[in-house]
């Protein structure tokens, strides 16, 4: 299925082949990516808004800009992303880092230099990689990260939080069949990307329990290292 993938993507009017570049395509100085990590329901979102108004970084989450593919009209992947977001599993990582590739690529056009301090890209990519081929993948083809973020809570904290959220927020995955499966598909998949970055030292480890602003104020001091 992903060769057929590749393929598709290559051919979809949306999702266009890049043309041949360099690798990574992004260098390091002209941008700057954190990763954010934590389980489902750890906060990634919530702290990534309060980021992006301090220090003006493109907040770039890889769940919402598949939703978004899932949903744009005619689009060919649109079944394949449902199916994969309601069983929590992980999207075929060539659909997953098109996306991002083209989001870092709109905002490197629109905004070069506005608001960043260092005239360089700044981006947060939030939920991004949960699993090993995407971390590999986009740090030899995209951009090399500089951090990763990982929020840490319990999970009966995330479990309240997801359910709470899914009054409201209309995703086909906060309902406790697939929450249960997203919280295997963390621990399994996901935590080896983290204790992977660990083995780098590029991770910070940001404890989520508390209200909003402390778990903000605990982020701001491991960003700050990063931008200065
Ligand atoms: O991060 P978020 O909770 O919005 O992700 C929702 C779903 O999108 C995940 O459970 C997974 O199915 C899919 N996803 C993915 N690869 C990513 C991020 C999200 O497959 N890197
Ligand atoms: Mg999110």
């Amino acid at each position: 299925m992903v060769p057929n993938l590749l393929e598709k993507i290559a051919d979809a009017p949306r999702l266009p082949s890049s043309p041949k570049h360099e690798k990574p395509k992004f260098a390091k100085e002209k941008v700057t990516v954190i990763f954010v990590l934590g389980g489902p329901g750890a906060g990634k979102g919530t702290q990534c808004s309060l980021l992006v108004g301090k220090y003006n970084f493109s907040h770039l989450s890889a769940g919402d800009l598949l939703r978004a593919e899932q949903d744009r009209p005619n689009s060919q992947f649109g079944d394949l992303i449902r199916t994969y977001i309601r069983e929590g599993n992980i999207v075929p990582m060539e659909v997953t880092i098109k996306l991002l590739e083209n989001a870092m690529d709109a905002v490197l056009v629109s905004k070069t230099g506005e608001g960043w301090g260092d005239g360089r890209g700044r981006f947060l990519i939030d939920g991004f990689p949960r699993k090993m081929d995407q971390a590999l993948k986009f740090e030899e083809d995209v951009c090399t990260s500089s951090l990763v973020l990982f929020f840490t809570t319990n999970e009966e904290t995330m479990l309240e939080r997801l359910l709470e959220r899914g009054k409201t927020s209309g995703r086909d995955d906060d309902n406790i069949e697939s929450i249960k499966k997203r919280f295997v598909t963390y621990k399994e998949t996901t935590m080896p990307v983290i204790e992977y970055y660990e083995k780098f030292g590029k991770v910070a480890e940001v404890d989520s329990s508390p209200a909003v602003d402390e778990v903000h104020a605990a982020t701001i001091v491991v960003v700050d290292k990063v931008l200065t």
